[in-house]
């Protein structure tokens, strides 16, 4: 696909990964609707995606918000090409933890279930609407979802690691389902990337974790970036995901 004149909606967009995207995208001619929580940080993110690209407050974990925004994107731009399935949430810890025999704590149903209804509710939803809209305009279409290194499992990330295990199957499921409207799905597998969470890390906690990933050092966003505009690109693409981790295995 041909990002230049093109439409995408990206959520989680007001910082981080999402935001990385919509500008690499707008450099190319893309038009972005950046979608996050805060109105004000996705309206000063949509300024940096050039002057076409609009902020709209959105919870994805709302079906009626989500169903909204979809309308309201159609409505504002009269086309949607692409749709990346970036907001995430993290909310780690253990199953259980115990201590001489007693049991200290364990993982609540509020933590495991807030991030199931963003991680994996809300790319549910955004799917669906996303999908939906793009088989309306009729011009076919590209969903990228995020996942992680995470979806093999990891320790202190049972709610994290199962909806990213999750994201990754919907790719292969909706490149299936959704071939008949032109429509490919594709994700990325990120492992450790840069963002305003790791430069705020101590340096020695930064260390350790560089230590572990072959290539020595934490992906870059402009590297994550460049992934998602490679599936864009690429009209091959389909149904799979790219692990953008460096080597790293946990
Ligand atoms: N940064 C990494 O190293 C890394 C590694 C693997 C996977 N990922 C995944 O990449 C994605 C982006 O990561 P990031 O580091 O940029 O995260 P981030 O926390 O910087 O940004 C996530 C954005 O999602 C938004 N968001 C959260 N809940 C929302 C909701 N209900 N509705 C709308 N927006 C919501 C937040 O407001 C935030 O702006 C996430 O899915 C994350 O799990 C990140």
């Amino acid at each position: 696909m041909q990002v230049e004149g093109k439409v995408f909606v990206i959520t989680g967009a007001a910082r981080g990964l999402g935001l990385a995207i919509g500008q690499l995208i707008a450099s190319k001619g893309g038009i972005c609707a950046l979608v996050d929580l805060d109105q004000a940080a996705v309206t000063a993110a949509a300024a940096t995606c050039g002057e076409q690209s609009k902020g709209y407050t959105c919870n994805i974990t709302q079906e009626a918000e989500v169903e909204r925004l979809f309308e309201q994107v159609l409505a504002d731009f009269g086309r949607l090409d692409g749709l990346v399935n970036n907001a995430g949430l993290l909310r780690d810890g253990m199953l259980i933890k115990f201590k001489d025999g007693e049991l200290l704590d364990k993982m609540s149903l509020s933590q495991w279930q807030s991030v199931i209804d963003v991680n994996l509710t809300g790319t549910f939803l955004c799917g669906r609407e996303g999908a939906a809209a793009m088989a309306k305009a009729g011009n076919g279409g590209v969903i990228i979802n995020i996942s992680s290194i995470a979806k093999a499992g990891n320790i202190g990330q049972s709610n994290y690691s199962a909806t990213k295990a999750g994201v990754a199957a919907l790719v292969t499921t909706w490149a299936g389902e959704l071939k008949r409207f032109g429509i490919r799905a594709a994700g990325i597998a990120p492992g450790v990337i840069s963002t305003d969470m790791t430069d705020s890390m101590k340096p020695e906690a930064l260390e350790r974790i560089e230590k572990v990933i072959p290539v020595g050092r934490l992906g870059d966003r402009k590297e994550l970036a460049e992934t998602a505009m490679f599936i864009i690109e690429n009209d091959y693409m389909n149904g799979r995901l790219i692990e953008l981790d460096g080597g790293l295995r946990f």
